[in-house]
């Protein structure tokens, strides 16, 4: 009868050591017990950027990137996106199952009517620069959010979560919409109740000098998928970084614009922006060959944006709805210009032996900037629209830790590789640095 054990021999030692392995994992911390003698403080796991260790269990988001799915609380991607809309996913996520009716409307109602943000939060946004970055003005309001909200600091107390959950959800749109008003110098846009989640946010975006701005219904639609696609994506960058600070009790909005902050980088959030730029610096169809080249080339300087993924070793799910839905926006908007070079490029980049053999594919950003640049969005505001929708995922991996038994304050390991103990030297006695 096999065993569910792990058998380490120690080589130093001699010793041997048997180690549990419960849902495919052993716990790095049972290799503790293993020393060399007394003193010795027992082996630990070596792992920069997680690439292999387990952070929590969870049971909301299930990926498997060798085969390229993405399931929410056990419903593929594929279906969510085609039957559902983004606030009952954000009920699923949030509660584990799909919602009645009743419970969907309740769920709307609330995030609907908490959608106003307090008015000195508009004073609060005015101090920014006029060229600051929106996703900069996102992640600090949002920040801003608990010295508004101070009941949020209770995150033992479920109704005081669900309360603060709400408000994300809520004002994340209308945060958002401010800091791109901000931006384009334009006077901010008051939700308004009637709309939807989506529509609402284009009409702050959008509304200019007229009350009878309505949103078109297939752009709303687009952006509701693309909102659904975005939701959760398990434990990547941004949703470790929301589950370790908010692992330190603080309140949700602290937790939550750390998230932002993470989702800001190119390497994230960032790389959609970074697509566009680089579809703007490559101008031609013609030019394909010679960035290739110089991707292929370099020291890993140049990349590809919008290609690779940590966990998709195979087409991103998310990419081939996406790719789907810019044929209907294009439909209304025109064909972005850049779209072919894109596709070009994609051509190119999955015949090439540099990316196949990497297993580089298109992963959620190749795409979705050029949707968004033809809906009219800036660059700028492409990680915003991202961080939105985000906002559930994060809301609800931080109150899956915040509830999990076996969580404590993140804090890992190092290895330390500096210099010995040595005394401290006077200023007068310090050897001239080595050139
Ligand atoms: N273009 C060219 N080469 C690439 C790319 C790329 N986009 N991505 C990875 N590689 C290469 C690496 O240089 C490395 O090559 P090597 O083995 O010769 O050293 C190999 O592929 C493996 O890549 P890693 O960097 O080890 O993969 P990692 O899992 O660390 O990185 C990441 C994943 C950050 C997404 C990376 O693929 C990347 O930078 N992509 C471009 C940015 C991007 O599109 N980010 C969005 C990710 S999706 C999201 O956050 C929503």
């Amino acid at each position: 009868m096999p065993k569910d054990t792990l058998t380490i021999t120690d080589n130093r030692t001699g010793k041997t050591y048997e180690v549990p392995i419960e849902n495919g994992c052993i716990r790095t911390h049972a290799l503790r017990q293993i020393k060399t003698g007394d003193d010795d403080f027992g082996l630990m796991g070596y792992d920069p950027a997680f690439l292999n260790t387990a952070n929590c269990k969870s049971a909301i988001t299930f990926i498997d990137g060798d085969k390229g799915i993405l399931e929410y609380r056990g419903y593929p991607i594929e279906q969510l996106a085609e039957k559902s809309s983004f606030l009952e996913v954000a009920y699923l996520l949030l509660n584990g199952e799909l919602p009645q009716q009743k419970d969907l409307d309740q769920f709307t109602h609330l995030v609907t009517h908490h959608t106003l943000v307090h008015e000195n939060i508009k004073s609060f946004m005015d101090g920014f620069r006029y060229d600051a970055h929106p996703m900069s003005m996102l992640a600090s309001t949002v920040a801003a959010l608990s010295a508004f909200y101070p009941d949020a600091k209770h995150t033992r107390d479920e109704r005081s979560r669900r309360i603060q959950i709400t408000r994300l959800i809520a004002k994340m749109p209308t945060i958002a919409a401010f800091s791109y008003r901000h931006t384009m110098g334009l006077p901010y846009i008051y939700p308004d109740n009637d709309l939807s989640y989506v529509a609402n946010f284009l009409t702050m975006i959008k509304r200019i000098g007229t009350t009878t701005y309505k949103v078109h219904p297939v752009l709303e639609k687009a952006l509701d998928v693309l909102f659904i696609l975005h939701a959760d994506h398990e434990q990547n960058c941004s949703t470790t970084s929301v589950r370790t600070v908010g692992s330190s009790e603080v309140d949700p909005y602290s937790a939550v614009s750390a998230g932002v902050g993470a989702l800001y980088g190119p390497l994230h959030g960032g790389a959609n922006e970074a697509v566009l730029r680089m579809l703007r610096e490559i101008g031609h169809i013609s030019k394909i060959p010679d960035f290739i080249k110089q991707v292929k080339g370099g020291e890993g300087e140049k990349k590809l944006m919008g290609f690779g993924h940590r966990v998709y070793k195979s087409y991103d799910p998310r990419a081939k709805v996406i790719k789907r839905v810019a044929d209907e926006v294009f439909e209304v908007t025109g064909k972005n210009p850049l779209l072919e070079i894109a596709l070009e490029l994609e051509r190119i980049a999955l015949e090439d032996e540099y990316f196949v053999k990497r297993k580089l594919y298109p992963n959620v950003d190749f795409y979705s900037g050029l949707i968004y640049e033809a809906m009219g969005f800036q660059a700028e505001m492409f990680p915003v629209l991202f961080a939105i929708p985000r906002t559930v995922g994060w809301c609800a991996q931080w109150e899956e830790m915040v509830k999990d038994s076996e969580q404590k304050i993140a804090r890992p390991r190092q290895v330390y590789t500096g210099s010995g103990r040595r005394d401290y030297i006077a200023m007068d006695k310090r050897p001239s640095p080595q050139k």
